[in-house]
């Protein structure tokens, strides 16, 4: 199965994926890295697969650089696009052409905290428990139905670095899971867009 990856940043979700890959624990090869930030780290993981990767700042408009994204991306013939790690809203016309192959990994128990700061919003509204979800990405942030979820304690004396820290390893099991079934053809596809 053919999965195209979007990253922002370090990289950890990529590198989680590529990692599985090598293991022989998910059946898939990545056809193409994409990124709104050609000097993440991320990119450094497997400079092979960058496909495109342009700085949203030089673009004038959100749909210019949509609109070249959505095409590298297209030309990557993937499966599956997976947002891992990556930091910048996807625009409507992106999201429709991949509508049934387009997921993301947000660091909460959605839907719960879309959006930015999550561990730091668990802890202010005292939650015992926090989590990751992996959800079908439609226009609005953060708000796709979820396909599957990951639940960590919050212990005493945490603070935002230590429960993302804790988080971390959860959310990159979480998304091999789900990659799984998803190349597997397991993944029931969202409901109407
Ligand atoms: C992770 O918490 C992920 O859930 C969120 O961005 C963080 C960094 O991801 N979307 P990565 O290390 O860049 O993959």
């Amino acid at each position: 199965r053919r999965l195209a990856v979007l990253v922002s940043g370090r990289g950890s979700n990529l590198q989680t994926i590529l990692d599985a890959i090598a293991a022989g624990t998910l059946d898939a090869k990545i056809v193409g890295v994409f990124s709104d930030k050609p000097d993440c780290i991320a990119l450094t993981r497997a400079p092979q697969h960058l496909r495109w990767s342009r700085a949203a700042k030089t673009y004038a408009d959100r749909r210019t650089f949509d609109s070249e994204l959505r095409d590298a991306v297209a030309a990557s013939q993937p499966d599956w696009v997976v947002c891992a790690g990556y930091m910048r809203i996807l625009g409507s016309n992106f999201v429709q052409r991949f509508a049934d192959r387009l997921i993301n990994i947000h660091p909460s128990l959605l839907p719960k905290y879309p959006g930015l700061h999550t561990h730091r919003r668990a802890l202010e509204a005292g939650d015992s428990e926090h989590g990751a979800s992996v959800h079908w990405v439609i226009p609005e942030l953060d708000a796709g139905t979820v396909i599957a979820q990951a639940r960590i304690p919050v212990l005493p004396g945490d603070d935002a670095q230590s429960l993302a820290a804790r988080l971390l390893p959860a959310e990159h099991e979480l998304l091999v899971s789900v990659l799984r079934d998803a190349v597997a053809g397991q993944l029931a596809l969202p409901g109407p867009v």
